[in-house]
């Protein structure tokens, strides 16, 4: 079969998974795979790893998320591979995208998710740094009223899920996410420029929360 140059098998591959995305509404739209893809492709160069292995994998990332098949792991790689055997791509490239997306997804705060090669450090920042900040706290509200989820609930505490299966079952109210996930990732990304990216992002996260927990309990109404 004829292989595609790496510019076209890009451009082809953002097509395909920009009309697959156009409609999804649970926080996984084109927009998060465009953004991740970005983020992804910058550092990739500051870090000097493979642009095309990092991009194709970037935009294939969530291509058939686990929560969305059925808890499948599997369902992602496989995807990947029909599209990129299906344009042509060599068995060594669809393999080493294969394992960026197996690496990518956060497992529970109790799990080590670490990766392979500099390619996958630089699709998991960009994904991770896409979860934090202003962005992170719009996804994860989206998220949660996909799934009917109460924005908080003080009386069902936080977990700190100490295995994947665990952290897939979880149903708590949105907030909770937060100290489940969203508050650990900066301490977990891999390269120097997300890590300087995520510093602002974080300090917004928390400012959101001790904003949204002083609303909640009503500290701010001052009214004796
Ligand atoms: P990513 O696309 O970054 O890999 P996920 O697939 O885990 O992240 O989730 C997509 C978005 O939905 C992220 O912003 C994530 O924080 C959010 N999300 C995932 N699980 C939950 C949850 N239980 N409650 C609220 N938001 C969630
Ligand atoms: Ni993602």
């Amino acid at each position: 079969m004829h292989l595609p140059a790496p510019e076209e098998l890009i451009t082809r591959t953002a097509a395909f998974v920009e009309e697959k995305f156009a409609s999804e509404g649970s926080g996984h739209d084109w927009a998060h795979i465009r953004r991740v893809w970005l983020g992804a492709r910058a550092f990739a160069k500051a870090e000097g790893a493979d642009t095309l292995v990092t991009e194709l994998a970037a935009l294939l990332h969530d291509i058939a998320d686990w929560k969305f098949h059925g808890g499948d792991e599997e369902a992602g790689p496989r995807a990947a591979r029909a599209w990129l055997a299906s344009q042509g791509a060599s068995d060594e490239l669809i393999t080493r995208v294969e394992m960026i997306i197996r690496e990518v997804s956060f497992k529970g705060a109790g799990v080590a998710t670490p990766v392979g090669t500099p390619e996958a450090a630089c699709v998991q920042d960009a994904d991770r740094l896409d979860a934090i900040g202003a962005i992170g706290v719009a996804r994860a509200f989206a998220y949660g009223g996909h799934k009917g989820r109460a924005l908080h609930d003080p009386s069902i505490p936080p977990v700190q899920h100490s295995t994947f299966a665990e952290y897939k079952n979880n149903g708590g109210p949105t907030i909770n996410h937060f100290y489940e996930k969203l508050l650990h990732l900066r301490e977990r990304l891999h390269t120097a420029a997300a890590r300087r990216v995520a510093d602002e992002r974080h300090a917004f996260m928390e400012q959101f929360l001790a904003q949204f927990l002083r609303e909640w309990e009503g500290r701010d109404l001052d009214c004796e």
